[in-house]
């Protein structure tokens, strides 16, 4: 999966590691890619094996990379990444840092990153208040790394003061800040559907398309990022949905006009991103049909769901795709009035190097008042959040003035 925005999670040994995990959720609920990175010490409090679970991908773990492993992840991780949080910070992780030590696979990582870096110290008040750890703390606030807590009260040890991991919401709000993650999207309803519908010919065939569903998922994850709160509908896709949304599978037309139906009741906005097939196979046979010579099938056209959602619209923002192979334009224009679109994005899927499977397109979006705007080749995570703005700039402009 790739949503865009990628956060490395340092974890490190303390009690507290066990709401590392918490907050790699909450991250990863907000839309965020999280790659976990634990020392040796973190893995004696809570398993790589739980944060691989939440995270989806591999933990990066303390010594050196396995055959096969990338073989400078202290490297790569950082510069595939906008942000490093560690979670919970020992002080040993921010006297490395503040001192220049590079002694393991985080710690390493601390001195290779050119991203901005978040701490949330955990530990003993004594050891907080000390003076070692408080002028390695202004000596990294100096180099530009955020702090967040602690805060005070009792820690595991028993004894009471300042050292208590800071709360995890207060956390995931300084990554927020410092990825400058936008929140106009909250409190918004939005539905999205991705990837390729399937229509069964018989028990094992089925006419289906090529669509990956990228594209939908990038929108779903920059709708999550940006405070929304999303339902995903998906026929078949290459990529995972995104923690964080409401998933829906619907692998017919029929299935997925059911379930796009019943959530358009409460959106405020659909963004139909998935590819419908247009027919269905009349006389669908319930076993396999045996191999013949010939065997014509004969197919019965599709609702059309984002026109049905046309017309039972209130005051929904539509969102809809149009694949087209000439005249993009005009096409596209067409579709955003014959099925009362509010915005219409269209792209030339002629081209080879865009469009189907690939992280990247380029698009035309024309909004119904005719505004025009033609995003060049981009990755499909830069042009969802393109969608997400010009559907809101509609949505608000049409909201009546006071
Ligand atoms: O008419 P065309 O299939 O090109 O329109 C594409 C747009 O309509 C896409 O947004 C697609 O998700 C939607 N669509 C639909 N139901 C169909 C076919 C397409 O909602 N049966």
């Amino acid at each position: 999966m790739n949503p865009g925005i990628k956060v490395v999670l340092g974890v490190t040994g303390g009690i507290a590691a066990y709401k590392g995990a918490e907050l790699a959720r909450k991250l990863m609920e907000l839309g965020l890619g999280v790659q976990a990175v634990m020392t040796r010490n973190a893995e004696k409090f809570v398993t790589p094996l739980t944060f691989e679970a939440l995270t989806g991908s591999p933990v990066i773990r303390a010594g050196l990379p396995e055959p096969g492993d990338d073989p400078m992840p202290h490297i790569s991780v950082p510069r595939s990444a906008s942000l490093m949080v560690i979670a919970p910070a020992t002080a040993g992780i921010i006297g490395k840092m503040a001192n220049g030590i590079a002694d393991d696979t985080l710690s390493t990582m601390l001195l290779a990153a050119d991203i901005p870096v978040i701490m949330a110290p955990a530990m003993n008040p004594a050891m907080y208040a000390n003076q070692a750890v408080q002028e390695n703390i202004a000596r990294l606030k100096t180099r530009g790394v955020r702090f967040v807590g602690p805060s005070a009260g009792e820690v595991a040890c028993g004894e009471t003061g300042e050292g208590k991991l800071a709360p995890v919401e207060d956390i995931v709000s300084a990554v927020k800040e410092a990825l400058n993650l936008k929140t106009d999207m909250d409190g918004l309803n939005v539905v999205v559907t991705a990837g390729g519908t399937r229509e069964p010919i018989d028990a094992v065939r089925y006419i289906g398309n090529r669509s990956s569903g990228k594209m939908g998922v990038a929108i779903a994850s920059a709708a999550l990022r940006r405070g929304a709160t999303v339902t995903l509908i998906s026929g078949a896709m290459d990529v995972e949905p995104p923690t964080g949304v409401a998933f829906t599978q619907a692998m017919t037309a029929d299935e997925m006009l059911n379930a796009v139906g019943e959530a358009f009741k409460t959106a405020d906005m659909l963004i139909m991103s998935a590819a419908v097939g247009d027919y269905h196979v009349n006389g669908r046979s319930g076993g396999k049909v045996k191999k013949k010579e010939d065997w014509t099938i004969s197919l019965a056209p599709n609702p059309d769901i984002l026109m049905e959602m046309g017309k039972r619209k209130e005051s929904q923002t539509l969102v809809g795709f149009a694949a087209e192979t000439e005249r993009a334009e005009e096409h596209g224009l067409e579709k955003l009035r014959n099925k009362n679109l509010d915005v219409v994005v269209i792209n030339d899927v002629s081209r080879k190097d865009i469009g189907f499977n690939s992280d990247f397109n380029e698009v035309t979006i024309i909004t119904k008042s005719g505004a025009v705007e033609k995003i060049p080749k981009s990755p499909k995570t830069t042009i969802a959040g393109k969608i997400l703005d010009t559907a809101l700039a509609v949505r608000d402009g049409s909201k009546p003035r006071t």
